[in-house]
């Protein structure tokens, strides 16, 4: 066992989404999904000998619940006690608001317990750890563009648009109401759209990786922002309803598929289980975008995509 452990994880985020799981136990997902490493709102966690119980702090601060879930998940590096073990995590971006905090909290943690415990897991084996953290925190265990198969493992795509930026628009940093572990599951028991869902995803993921390698961009474009829709609507159609995008965010969405008619600019949005707006674009379209989301009251943060993963820092 080390000493002292730190490591660092991006966020991502998915072009492709992944909502279900057809195995619960194992967490294999329903469809294919395809994501993108972002260099903003990474998280940072170290792992360290104590004198003391066992510690857990995110952003500074102790949380009881998530120490309980960090405790639990480091059983899967070691059967000894946790007792003078400290984890410390901090997240760049807002936690638990649908900006993909739990899949770069919980790919720096299992990197981190990897070195620490000194288990030499291999990508595979500790995929199949973290993926049981948080399905999509498996995509964070690596750099720039990643699909996640039904297999449960993930594979690295050639991205093909060094140009590419993502933004994201901040409608809301609280955390939210329902996790999106329990909201799939209502989706899945619920959704009249849940089959066409997963059929859609399959053929989405298969045309990504065409438009992709034929470097069609307005395509993917298309592609991506439907399919988030698509995703937004069995959570809307999901009893209870499932309601992640408020008033807000629509209006977002709305102007810019507008814009993008009226040929202002071209930009496609992505939404996750929170009502936060992704932009996806071409560099040259950036100060246009910025200057017209202003206009419209939203400031945009944005990000590159990220080229190095989840990695070891330093270590003693
Ligand atoms: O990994 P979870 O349980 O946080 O689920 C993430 C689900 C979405 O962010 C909505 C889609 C995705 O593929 O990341």
């Amino acid at each position: 066992m080390k000493s002292y452990v730190y490591s660092r994880a991006p966020i991502n985020i998915a072009l492709i989404k992944y909502w279900g799981k057809k195995d619960e136990k194992e967490v294999l997902p329903y469809q294919p999904s395809i994501s993108l490493s972002l260099d903003v709102f990474e998280t940072h966690t170290t792992i360290k000998r104590i004198e003391g119980p066992f510690e857990f702090t995110i952003n500074g601060l102790k949380d009881e619940d998530m120490a309980k879930q960090v405790k639990h998940f480091l059983k899967n590096f070691t059967h000894g006690n946790l007792d003078q073990i400290s984890v410390a995590t901090t997240n760049s971006g807002p936690t638990a608001a649908g900006l993909a905090s739990s899949a770069s909290g919980y790919a720096a943690l299992a990197t981190a317990a990897n070195a620490f415990f000194e288990t030499k897991f291999t990508l595979s084996k500790l995929s199949e750890i973290t993926r049981k953290g948080s399905g999509s925190a498996i995509r964070s265990l690596l750099p720039n563009c990643v699909k996640w198969d039904v297999d449960g493992l993930i594979y690295p795509i050639e991205w093909s648009f060094p140009k590419a930026k993502m933004g994201i628009i901040i409608v809301s940093d609280k955390k939210k109401k329902i996790s999106s572990r329990e909201a799939m599951k209502i989706s899945i028991l619920t959704s009249p759209l849940y089959d066409h869902w997963v059929k859609q995803s399959f053929k989405d993921a298969k045309h990504f990786e065409t438009f992709n390698d034929k470097h069609q961009f307005s395509e993917l474009g298309e592609l991506i922002e439907q399919n988030a829709l698509l995703m937004h609507q069995v959570c809307e159609t999901s009893s209870p309803k499932i309601q992640f995008l408020t008033d807000i965010s629509y209006q977002i969405i709305h102007h810019i598929q507008d814009k993008r008619k009226q040929k202002t600019y071209e930009a496609y949005v992505t939404m996750d289980a929170g009502p936060n707006v992704k932009v996806l674009c071409l560099k040259d379209d950036m100060q246009t975008i910025e200057k017209d989301l202003k206009q419209l009251g939203h400031d945009i943060i944005w990000s590159n995509i990220d080229q190095k993963g989840a990695v070891i820092l330093n270590e003693v």
